[in-house]
């Protein structure tokens, strides 16, 4: 059965799993820094309790940003990434959020292909960003708000 639980600063471990099994985004530190910034929200995907996806993001003002999205990779492509969004996306409208932001390498096709499916479009590029020299787009997608 699938749920989605938030996450607090006791599931570091459980981040940090996800995290260096699939794109090693940050260190356990880093991890426990970010759990701790005002206006940070987690989201975990679960089947039965195996926490297969997870979704940092912070919330300024009427603004979010997605700071880490993640799906395991042996359930991707199986439509949880889409779940996921769309539970994020129904949050945010409901916290009356107007814009929701991210950054994606312009090499990374599939998640570039899986945003634009949500309507988000390309606002900005940050050139060479990333560490291996590629660049970052930064993507913007308006809510709906009451
Ligand atoms: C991007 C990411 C989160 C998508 O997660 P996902 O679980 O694969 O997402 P979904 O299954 O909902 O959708 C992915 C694709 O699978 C397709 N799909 C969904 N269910 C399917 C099914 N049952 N059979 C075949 N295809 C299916 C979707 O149509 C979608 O195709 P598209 O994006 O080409 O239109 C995942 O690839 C990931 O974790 N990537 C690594 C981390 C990353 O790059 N994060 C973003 C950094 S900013």
């Amino acid at each position: 059965m699938i749920s989605i639980k938030q996450i607090n600063d006791k599931d570091i471990d459980l981040c940090y799993e996800l995290d260096s099994s699939t794109i090693s985004l940050w260190s356990k530190k880093q991890w426990a820094e970010e759990l701790k910034k005002e206006g940070i929200k987690v989201f975990g995907l679960l089947i039965a309790n195996l926490v297969i996806g997870i979704c940092v993001f912070h919330v300024v003002l009427d603004e979010a940003q997605i700071n880490f999205f993640v799906v395991n990779q042996k359930y991707r492509k199986k439509g949880f990434g889409s779940y996921l969004m769309n539970h994020l996306i129904k949050q945010c409208e409901k916290l009356n959020i107007k814009k929701l932001f991210l950054e994606v390498s312009h090499t990374n096709i599939t998640a570039d292909k899986f945003y634009s499916r949500f309507d988000f479009y390309t606002v900005g590029i940050r050139k060479n960003y990333y560490k291996d020299g590629s660049n970052a787009l930064l993507k913007e997608k308006k809510l709906r708000t009451k």
